[in-house]
């Protein structure tokens, strides 16, 4: 997941100029805590290993200091020491699916190794995958996508930062939602552009605020990013904001990220894409894989669909950095796209057993509340009257009662006074979950009640 901060692209690009000046003391490819970075005149980053090296001594360069990680990686890591000392811990903090992909998706794997699959292959991906993902777009969208305008990659975030890697200029603006998912912004910084939020708040439902959108938008913006369903909140944007995010796209020449990752895991009707509105193919970039929709997400697949010269650059950047997708994963997941078994069906019949069960039981505990998501696979839970902050709940609940949860500053400031849970552990789990967030919320429900 903290992939961005070791890539070789980040490196390699010193034709870009980066505006960063300010230096931070934070480790800055550690996990972020969400705790805002504070200018220092020395540089810092941090190891795997846990040793801290000063950047100027280790000639890292400053780009680097713009990048954050993800505050999920800090849980996480905090959740499995207190399981290493014996604790019993529920994990919902992660985004990742407890389902593995569907058995004739592995088969395809295994035979395309003992094919001898395993070859050096175009740098955009092989053809048979690329007409796949048309065709399936086509069959789950209604896309009328060519293969010429898709280009595979090892996982989303990989086609995301290609994408933005094409079309942000040091000196841009990015306009991008929060809450969010974190490498919006961090990846906008490390390009040396600017990045400027758009609020997704629970009064709206988390729609987007078109005329707030509209103020933000000057003649730096060049990218809007958005990501629908969102996470975290699980917001589908309605056809009214996005077609008055289009109105907007095409008034002020935008380039359209739309990041539908989780297209697949919908609770409402079929998806629709902003890049089928009218005059939005020639400026959207479709960010999408299969870690979520069809739970392979340690096998590093995404994929961008985007105008033909996009597709180019980005081309280009693929050759000057990892050269190619394993070939053995594409084979296999044009099974996965095929789902001969209706394995993604199963698991969002799953996730939305699990949605129900578990918004329903959060709107009963005293001081918390949450709307429905209405896709993806995430609670986000509104705890400001518990009179605690989210951090302060996060931490009692992870020591306390063994469930890992997120605060919601993770994904922006707008996610302060939240929690975000992750569905993503069986109903069994969460419904123990459930009760030991129940025992513990006597620590608040003086305050409810006040
Ligand atoms: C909104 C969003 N975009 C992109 C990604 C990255 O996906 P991948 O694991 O395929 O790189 C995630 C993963 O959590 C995500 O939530």
């Amino acid at each position: 997941m903290c992939a961005v901060v070791r890539s070789p692209f980040v490196f390699m690009f010193s034709r870009i100029v980066f505006s960063a000046s300010p230096l931070f003391s934070q480790p800055s490819n550690l996990p972020w805590d969400g705790t805002p970075r504070q200018p220092q005149s020395r540089v810092k980053v941090g190891l795997t290993n846990g040793r801290i090296l000063d950047l100027a001594m280790a000639r890292i360069a400053s780009r680097i200091s713009q990048l954050t990680g993800e505050g999920a990686l800090a849980v996480f890591a905090r959740a499995k020491e207190l399981e290493r000392q014996g604790r019993s811990i529920i994990h919902l903090e992660l985004g990742e699916p407890d389902f593995h992909p569907a058995a004739p998706v592995v088969d395809a794997l295994r035979g395309a190794v003992a094919a001898g699959r395993d070859r050096y292959v175009s740098p955009r991906g092989i053809p048979a995958l690329r007409q796949a993902i048309a065709d399936y777009l086509k069959q789950t969208r209604r896309l009328r996508v060519a293969p010429e305008d898709v280009l595979v990659a090892p996982g989303c975030k990989m086609a995301l930062s290609l994408a933005m890697l094409a079309l942000i200029e040091p000196g841009d603006e990015v306009l991008y939602p929060d809450p969010g998912f974190p490498i919006y912004p961090s990846f906008t910084r490390g390009l040396g552009a600017t990045a400027v939020p758009f609020f997704l708040e629970e009064k709206n439902q988390f729609q987007p605020d078109i005329a707030e959108i509209a103020a933000k938008i000057s003649s730096r913006t060049k990218v809007l990013i958005f990501n629908s369903p969102n996470n975290p909140t699980g917001t589908v944007f309605s056809d009214a904001a996005l077609a008055q995010i289009a109105e907007l796209a095409i008034k002020h020449d935008l380039w359209i990220l739309s990041d539908e990752i989780y297209a697949r895991i919908l609770f409402g009707e079929r998806y629709k894409s902003i890049w089928a509105l009218p005059g939005m193919a020639e400026r959207t970039v479709i960010i999408d894989g299969f870690s979520k929709s069809f739970a392979m997400t340690g096998w590093r697949l995404g994929y961008a669909v985007a105008p033909r010269h996009v597709i180019d650059a980005m081309d280009l950047l693929v050759l000057n950095t990892f050269t190619c997708a394993a070939e053995f994963t594409q084979v296999a997941a044009i099974e996965a796209l095929r789902d001969s078994t209706d394995a993604v069906n199963a698991m969002v019949t799953e996730y939305r057993k699990r949605r129900d069960l578990f918004v329903d039981a959060l709107n009963r505990i005293p001081g918390f509340r949450c709307q429905p998501p209405a896709g993806a696979f995430y609670a986000w839970v509104n705890i400001g009257d518990t009179g605690l902050t989210a951090e302060e709940l996060a931490t009692l609940l992870l020591e306390e009662t063994g469930v890992a949860a997120i605060a919601g500053a993770a994904f922006g400031a707008a996610g302060k006074n939240y929690l975000r849970f992750s569905l993503v552990s069986a109903g069994n789990l969460l419904e123990e979950a459930l009760e030991r967030i129940e025992r513990v919320s006597v620590r608040w429900r003086a305050a409810v009640s006040r």
